[in-house]
């Protein structure tokens, strides 16, 4: 979508928003899938409630795109405008043992920043890829860690009152993979509260996960990691792998050799081949073991 409203246009220099226009989401998204649209990239988080409410007066359609790591979006052009927070100098701010990081922090670096400070607790996140605005959305979560335990209060964007808000730790409930934010809630800050540790014990453990996910997960192969979340107390991947679908694709949409649960981009994967292969692993899982499992992998493809 070309955002041609005059008075949106002339009102985004001023609310400090830079427009990239045709902005491709096959660059901006790890399974390198999706069409092109305007983006627009937010530099104070201020502006938001005046961006969103000229958006809204218009009626022009819009989604806001985190790091891109766990999204399959559909490809042509696209009929929404895409909102990105630009990432904020200093990213993290530490005082004691409570970290405030900005939304758009990559979520490795926040691991390892506050590793050097000696501040732990979060090595099972390190090879959890995307932003600290993303993970705290779905609350992100890998060997026994899940980002929720550490957060103390969410600076966001409730879309409800089109305001600013802050959220402290017991008005938000963090579950697996689901939190208790609005589907356009957007996060803006976090603040975390992370245990005392020596950097060597933390690097310790961060060594331990990385080897973990190297020798189980295809790291260097374009995938929004998981794509079905897990039943409880069972794996998607061990089911799908039991199936005997791992190779199994949809032209270059394939189910990973190395970890079942992971579909890789094999080339140039279309969002309908990825979303055929999803449909049929799912079918197939469903006519065996009588589980519907659930996207982990957030859809735009409407
Ligand atoms: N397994 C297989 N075949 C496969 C994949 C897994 O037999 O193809 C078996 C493994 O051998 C293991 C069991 O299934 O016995 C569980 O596998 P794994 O330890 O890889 O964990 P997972 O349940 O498949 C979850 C998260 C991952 C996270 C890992 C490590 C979900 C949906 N997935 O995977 O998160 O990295 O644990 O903690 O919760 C993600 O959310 O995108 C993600 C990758």
């Amino acid at each position: 979508m070309k955002l041609s409203e005059p008075r949106i246009l002339a009102a985004l220099p001023e609310l400090g928003v830079e427009r990239i226009g045709g902005a491709s989401l096959a660059e901006r998204t790890s399974l390198g899938i999706g069409g092109a649209t305007d983006l627009l990239l937010i530099r104070r988080h201020s502006a938001l409630p005046d961006l969103i409410a000229l958006l809204r007066g218009a009626g022009v359609a819009y989604k806001f795109l985190g790091g891109g790591t766990n999204l399959l979006v559909r490809d042509g052009e696209l009929p929404w405008v895409i909102l990105q927070l630009a990432r904020q100098e200093p990213e993290i701010r530490l005082e004691g043992n409570s970290a405030h990081v900005g939304a758009a922090a990559d979520l490795g670096r926040t691991v390892t920043f506050c590793a050097k400070h000696d501040l732990g607790g979060m090595e099972g996140l390190i090879g959890v890829p995307g932003t600290v605005g993303g993970a705290l959305r779905m609350n992100a979560g890998a060997y026994g860690t899940q980002i929720g335990s550490y957060v103390r209060q969410v600076e966001l964007f409730r879309a409800a009152g089109v305001r600013i808000e802050t959220l402290r730790e017991n008005e938000i409930s963090f579950e697996y993979r689901h939190t208790s934010f609005a589907p356009d809630d957007i996060m803006l800050a976090v603040k975390l509260e992370l245990p005392s540790k020596p950097y060597r014990e933390i690097l310790q453990g961060i060594r331990i996960c990385n080897e973990k996910r190297r020798s189980s997960q295809p790291l260097n192969q374009k995938s929004a990691g998981c794509i079905f979340k897990n039943p409880p107390g069972g794996s998607a991947g061990r089911m799908i792998d039991e199936l005997g679908l791992k190779g199994f694709s949809v032209g270059d949409a394939r189910v990973s050799d190395r970890h079942a649960n992971f579909f890789v981009n094999a080339g140039h994967a279309t969002c309908a081949d990825m979303l055929s292969l999803i449909a049929q692993v799912r079918d197939r899982v469903h006519a065996t073991y009588g589980f519907q499992l659930e996207n982990e992998v957030i859809l735009w493809t409407q």
